[in-house]
């Protein structure tokens, strides 16, 4: 049987030496020395030969396997290399390019105003509660005295859900929740969001902030409601403001009074920003009426007390100077980062 293992030998050694991978490598050196390689076919059939052959070709068959070995070996680490290189090419990172900055957010002028407002009032012993923004018929209107047909629905501008259900028009409904559960005295304020079914404009929005205000004992007064008043104003801003209080009407207090603010943004003169007034109505408020007591089961002779609205839209457009309410719904990074 002639075996010309010569040949067998360099057609291997041409084809590990041009193999382009590893797999590929793999795949060669089986195809001579795998279980069913060429040259181990030759290996294993020495068996058959003479004791001279054998001798011979077993000798030039080891020497040949020895050296398709060796050049496996060196092919393998060439194509390591060279894979190695490769990927690291791919990967490199570049460790002096500028990093992406990471930009901080802010906290809304209204986040802050709020943050404030109830910081002053818990200093003042004001309890802080809240209430939900969508409410039933009876507690933002009629346990506030506001029956149904009465005109006096009117000055609030409802988005009605259905008919017994609507997105609440202020803040007041948590004084009828808090009074339902609690007995006086107590003084509590509810910040919250509220909507209103209306036009808008510099000053108005379809939703808006409120803090609400309620302080009920035996003796409270309409005094104490303006000592508190100019406490609160004197921390918020800081500075003199002018504030002045007009009587008004509301159907939960008796007697009823807006309190406005000489406009900041015009210091008096008139501008868009206060509806060419000079002054901006901040809150409304009032000695609460006895029949607001009498709905949460109060005794009416006994206690008294005074609660108001304030709007934070508007408080925060005289503390930062804003001139218009509706930028403060308009997401402009404009606006917002210089807070
Ligand atoms: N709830 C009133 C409003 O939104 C404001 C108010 C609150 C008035 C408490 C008096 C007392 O217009």
């Amino acid at each position: 049987m002639p075996i010309d293992l010569e040949t067998l030998g360099r057609e291997a050694k041409t084809a590990l030496e041009s193999a382009q991978n590893l797999k590929e490598l793999d795949n060669i050196f089986h195809a001579y020395l795998g279980r069913k390689g060429k040259l181990t076919a030759v290996l294993r059939s020495l068996g058959t030969l003479t004791k001279e052959e054998r001798t011979q070709i077993g000798k030039e068959a080891n020497e040949t396997k020895e050296m398709l070995a060796k050049i496996f070996e060196q092919r393998k680490n060439d194509l390591l290399r060279e894979e190695n290189r490769r990927s690291e090419e791919k990967e490199w990172i570049d460790v002096t390019a500028p990093g992406k900055k990471l930009t901080r957010g802010h906290l809304h002028p209204l986040t802050l105003i709020q943050r404030k407002a109830v910081e002053i009032f818990q200093d003042m012993g004001f309890a802080v509660v809240e209430g939900p923004e969508i409410e039933s018929e009876w507690y933002n209107f009629d346990a506030l005295n506001i029956p149904k047909n009465h005109p006096a629905r009117d000055m609030w501008d409802t988005f009605w859900l259905n008919p017994k259900f609507l997105l609440r028009t202020h803040t007041s409904p948590v004084q009828i929740r808090y009074m339902e559960k609690h007995n006086p005295p107590f003084r509590i304020v509810a910040p919250g969001r509220i909507f209103r079914y209306e036009a808008t404009d510099a000053r108005h929005e379809i939703n808006f902030y409120q803090l609400e205000g309620l302080m009920v004992g035996k003796d409270i007064s309409a005094a104490n409601f303006k000592a508190i008043l100019e406490t609160f104003y004197q921390r918020i801003f800081q500075a003199p403001t002018k504030i002045r209080l007009r009587p008004s009407y509301f159907p939960f207090t008796e007697p009823s009074f807006e309190v406005d603010m000489q406009c900041i943004l015009c210091r008096g003169g008139g501008c868009s920003s206060c509806g060419q007034a000079g002054w901006m109505e901040m809150m409304g408020a009032g000695m609460v009426h006895p029949n607001v007591f009498k709905a949460v089961r109060y005794n009416p002779g006994e206690w008294q007390g005074f609660a108001f609205g304030m709007g934070l839209d508007r408080l925060a457009m005289m503390k930062f100077g804003i001139p218009d309410i509706r930028l403060f719904y308009g997401g402009d990074l404009r606006l917002l980062q210089q807070f």
